[in-house]
């Protein structure tokens, strides 16, 4: 019985510790050395590539170091059936509820204004404005959503959200849900954070039409998925100045090439999928726990759902 590690763009050291010692049954193997691959039965994955998970004929689950599982369902020859578990590490979602609190603060406080008057040898304090009378919207209302958005209210921020389904609007935050309520949803949203997973019915949900639903001189911060919100609508929204700044992690194509626009555009700044790095040894738990269920014939947790398609 064999785990394969394929973890691209990872350190894997603090993977392999925990495997390791947790695992001590289990073959650890580290991609491309699969070995026999009737003995793979677990993945650990990011970006494993196309085509690979159907040469294991014993898999018995795929384990997203991801809570985004699309990099493992976009593959054309995924074998149908396989369970695939999601990254719910708490480590992971802290880190992307401060990501998101950076940014909102960069806006919010407008630090972005004070790099650009530092370059020009400007003493001009801005105009004060409390987080109460600041509106972030947050589009995507899963575990990680719903954590950014009450940070965001816990600081005294505004909050709104929008998710696919109804939400009990709490105390803190008003919800807003389905095609319906979007607009609605989008006229408050002065700082947007979609944090929505890559679905076929997330695929360009954001285009011209509803980015120009946001407010005059809003911003956007992106750290779901790239080809949620539609980059060359973004772009001209830019331009025109309907949209004021963005911050971008997540992109149609990565990493970003080269003679992408976004690299250069004075209003854009890019991070390289970075808003929520795991932290290995404890997402490495993580996943150790979920393989223990399973081999003792429990469900793991949080599994995807392909009707869901998250
Ligand atoms: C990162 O992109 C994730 O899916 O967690």
């Amino acid at each position: 019985m064999a785990l394969l590690v394929s973890l691209t763009d990872t350190d894997i050291a603090p993977w392999l510790k925990v495997f390791q010692t947790e695992l001590s049954g289990m073959d650890i193997r580290i991609y491309p050395d699969v070995g026999d691959p009737c003995d793979i039965e677990y993945v650990a994955a990011w970006q494993h590539p196309f085509s690979e998970y159907k040469k294991y004929p014993n898999l018995k689950a795929i384990l997203s170091l991801g809570a985004g599982v699309d990099h493992i369902t976009k593959d054309p020859e995924l074998p149908s059936g396989i369970p695939i578990v999601r990254m719910a590490d708490n480590a992971l979602t802290r880190d992307m509820c401060l990501y998101a609190l950076h940014w909102v603060l960069h806006f919010h406080s407008d630090y972005y204004r004070y790099a650009q008057q530092q370059s020009n040898k400007q003493w001009l304090p801005q105009d004060f404005v409390s987080p109460r009378d600041r509106t972030i919207g947050v589009m995507g209302l899963g575990n990680i959503g719903k954590q950014i958005a009450e940070s965001l209210a816990t600081q005294g921020f505004n909050v709104v959200g929008w998710g696919a389904s109804e939400k009990q609007t709490t105390g803190l935050i008003e919800y807003f849900h389905g095609k319906e309520q979007m607009n609605a949803f989008l006229n408050k949203a002065e700082i947007l954070i979609n944090v929505l997973p890559l679905t076929d019915a997330t695929r360009n949900r954001v285009t011209e039409s509803e980015l120009r639903q946001l407010p005059q001189g809003s911003f956007v911060i992106n750290m779901g998925r790239g080809c949620i919100v539609n980059e060359s609508d973004l772009l001209s929204l830019l331009n025109s100045g309907h949209i004021a700044a963005a911050v971008l992690d997540v992109f149609d194509i990565e990493p970003l090439p080269d003679d992408n626009p976004l690299w250069s555009h004075p209003s854009v700044t890019i991070t390289p999928h970075i808003a929520g790095q795991s932290d290995g040894e404890t997402a490495a738990m993580f996943m150790v726990d979920n393989i223990r269920r399973i081999e003792h014939g429990e469900a793991p947790f949080p599994l995807y759902d392909p009707v869901l398609g998250y």
